[in-house]
């Protein structure tokens, strides 16, 4: 039997072609690993109604660990106009396998490193090395909403807070509303991993990204959070900056920070701004983790337009596959991986399209399978 369950879940799109990538390089790393095939995304939504279809979550259950590539997804109509017709109006809304994933295994720790490799063309600045710890079960993303708003929904919020005055001559069904539910259990975990890899691996700084100006509340429980975890690590600082603020200062001087921590939907939007002064999104790696399961993915998404065509870069699917190795404890393999990226980066004669080149996805792995 082989050391490792891995869930394989190539998914969408592109999806297809950076999984065929990683298993290159993990096959070339000798990995001992059986990969178990999970179906996902919206070939099954189209043709089951849905795209995290119960025998995928048992194939996830009965593994250590999961890749997985990307997913297309799209907004409610859309969904519904392109389900199988017997299918149609019976009910059944799309939803972000993904988002599930996080939630149904309690996934609470998205973790994502931007690191800007010598030699790569796409970088914004040469030393910026960020790592972002972002909240990955609870505030907006805990999915309560509503539209319309439900009358008692109304009455509740109306008897408790003078701020729903406003909106009282509003028809409900021209209200909507999301909340952000934060949890002080949510927040000092987030905090704690964020402090801990600082820690480990020597970073001087935390800096939170929040809006406890305005979002008193959940923003002042997230803050008040940090700082009490803050103190438990002497010589690390806490840094406290406002989202908006952090925005500007990841264009400016992002050379300066190295842990980021946010809530869920500040730590979605940061990510796509720290990866794309590394390259965009064709290095953005991230690992989906909780305490007994994790699933791995690049930050990218499906990128229908490239499907199939072997054209996308598939550093950011390897640099997940790292991650993945780290996980499982395989230090040297993980490790042996990231020096063979960097290397063939550094070397600069194979390049996929988004850095100026036309080698294939395929071509890129097998130019950091030789380095391995
Ligand atoms: C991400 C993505 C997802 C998110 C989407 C695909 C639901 O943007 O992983 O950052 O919003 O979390
Ligand atoms: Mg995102």
């Amino acid at each position: 039997m082989a050391k490792y369950k891995i869930a394989w879940l190539p998914g969408d799109g592109v999806g297809v072609d950076v999984m065929d990538a990683a298993r290159l390089v993990l096959d070339k790393l000798n990995l001992d690993a059986d990969y178990i095939h999970g179906d996902i995304g919206w070939e099954f939504w189209k043709a089951e109604g849905d795209p995290l279809p119960e025998r995928t979550i048992k194939v996830l259950k009965s593994t250590d660990v999961c890749l997985f590539g990307a997913i297309t997804s799209k907004p409610k109509d859309a969904a519904q106009k392109e389900l199988v017709p017997s299918l149609q109006n019976k009910g059944l809304d799309y939803f972000s396998p993904i988002v599930k994933l996080r939630q149904l295994f309690n996934l609470r720790t998205n973790m994502r490193p931007c690191k800007s490799f010598a030699g790569n063309p796409l970088n914004y600045k040469d030393n910026i090395d960020l790592v972002i710890f972002r909240e990955n079960t609870e505030g907006l993303y805990a999915g309560i909403e509503y539209h319309p708003l439900p009358q008692k929904v109304f009455d509740v919020f109306n008897e408790t807070h003078p701020k729903m005055k406003k909106f009282k001559d509003v028809p409900l069904n021209e209200i909507a509303l999301s909340t952000r539910i934060m949890t002080k259990t949510g927040c000092t975990n987030i905090c704690r991993a964020a402090f801990e890899y600082a820690a480990k691996y020597n970073y001087k700084t935390v800096t939170l990204v929040e809006k406890p100006n305005v979002l008193r509340e959940t923003g002042g429980l997230m803050t008040q959070c940090a700082r009490a975890v803050a103190k438990e690590f002497a010589g690390i600082e806490l840094w406290e900056t406002n989202i908006d603020a952090m925005c500007m200062w990841l264009v400016k001087n992002p050379e300066q920070y190295g842990v980021l921590v946010a809530e869920n939907m500040f730590g979605d939007i940061i990510s796509d701004l720290a990866a794309q002064l590394v390259g965009g999104l064709g290095f953005a790696s991230s690992g989906n983790i909780g305490d007994h399961y994790a699933v791995f993915e690049p930050t990218h998404g499906s990128a229908p337009k490239y499907a199939g065509q072997n054209k996308v870069n598939p550093i950011a699917t390897l640099l997940t596959a790292k991650l993945m190795l780290d996980y499982l404890g395989e230090k040297e393999k993980a490790n042996r991986l990231e020096a063979a990226i960097a290397l063939v980066i550094k070397e600069g004669k194979v390049r996929t399209y988004d850095m100026g080149g036309s080698h294939t996805t395929s071509q890129m792995a097998e130019a950091v399978a030789l380095k391995l």
